[in-house]
């Protein structure tokens, strides 16, 4: 299938991640279904998608007609039956297996034998997702990251039973909308999320060990090595909540690999909410986007 093919795509959970890849598609050419469980919130999601391209307009990439069409191209769904003629279903709900599972059961009942199933999990085997479903082999996992339109990566995961075919459609969909598409096996952490664990890992060691300050190891990886945010950086704008779960979640597939043992220092920060930007305290303090000091 080559990267110009135009689908109709259905994303289901319309939160922080399905919003943001309900604009990268539809701005690639591709029709939107939008489904999330809640009352009203896939329309939400539409409107914010709808606002996110105005804001192109006041800054002279987009035309107020290149909306009007882009956002014909959007259907908020209230059924789920409503995506019975999607023929790629990207799911962004919350990040339960059961509940993923329960999903995926019921998206096979509404779309095409071949319509294909992918996951945005980040931390969940893509295989024991697939595992409820009676075509595995149209189960992929399609990772992506926050905010979905600008960090222009996404990894697509073969789990042991996806088709060769099913990979190939997503890695070029994921191309013909200008990102760039990894390939990976359903490892644990994946790529991204592995590979993080030398930085996240390490950094919080030698902070723990009380080699370096937090800030000082941010310093140094940014002037010396080349890296864009030093790990707690990184940690305060994902957000400790979320990024110590990715820690325990690796550690625990990994049988307890002492490599992955997540840092003592991590858990008694997200017990007193010091999560990062989100909570206006961290590594840093913060006022809005603004970085202080160390908190
Ligand atoms: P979110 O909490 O912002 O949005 C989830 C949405 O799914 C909500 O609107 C909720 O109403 C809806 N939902 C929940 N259960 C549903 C169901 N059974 N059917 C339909 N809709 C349902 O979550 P977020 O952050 O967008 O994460 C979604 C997925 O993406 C998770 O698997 C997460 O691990 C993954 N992810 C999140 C990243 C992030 O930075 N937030 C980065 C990469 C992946």
């Amino acid at each position: 299938m080559s990267s110009s093919t135009h689908h109709t795509i259905g994303v289901v959970g319309a939160g922080t991640m399905g919003r943001g890849i309900v604009q990268l598609f539809v701005q690639a050419g591709h029709r939107i279904c939008c489904f999330d469980a809640a009352d009203g919130a896939a329309a939400k999601a539409i409107d914010f998608v709808t606002d996110m391209l105005q804001r192109q307009v006041a800054k002279g990439r987009l035309t107020g007609h290149d909306v009007e069409r882009l956002r014909a191209r959007m259907q908020a769904s209230t059924q789920m039956s409503e995506l019975a003629d999607c023929d790629i279903v990207i799911e962004a709900i919350v990040e339960d297996l059961a509940v993923k599972q329960q999903l995926y059961r019921a998206l096979e009942d509404v779309v095409a034998p071949t319509a294909i199933l992918a996951s945005n999990t980040s931390s969940l085997t893509v295989a024991d997702i697939a595992a409820a479903c009676s075509r595995p082999e149209r189960v992929a996992g399609l990772h992506f990251f926050n905010p979905v339109p600008l960090m222009k990566v996404a990894e697509v995961i073969a789990a042991v039973r996806t088709s060769a075919a099913t990979t190939e459609t997503l890695r070029a969909l994921v191309e013909g909308a200008g990102h760039r598409a990894v390939v990976t096996a359903d490892q644990p952490g994946f790529l991204v999320n592995h590979a993080g664990r030398g930085l996240y890992t390490e950094g919080l060691r030698i902070v723990e060990e009380q080699v370096a300050s937090p800030a000082e190891v941010d310093d140094i990886l940014r002037e010396a090595a080349g890296f864009r945010m030093g790990p707690f950086e990184l940690l305060d704008l994902t957000g400790l909540d979320v990024s110590s779960k990715v820690m325990a979640s690796i550690y625990e597939q990994f049988q307890h690999e002492p490599r992955f043992r997540p840092s003592s220092l991590v858990a008694p920060r997200v017990a007193a909410g010091l999560f990062g930007r989100k909570s206006g305290a961290g590594w840093y303090a913060y006022d809005g986007d603004r970085k202080l000091r160390d908190a």
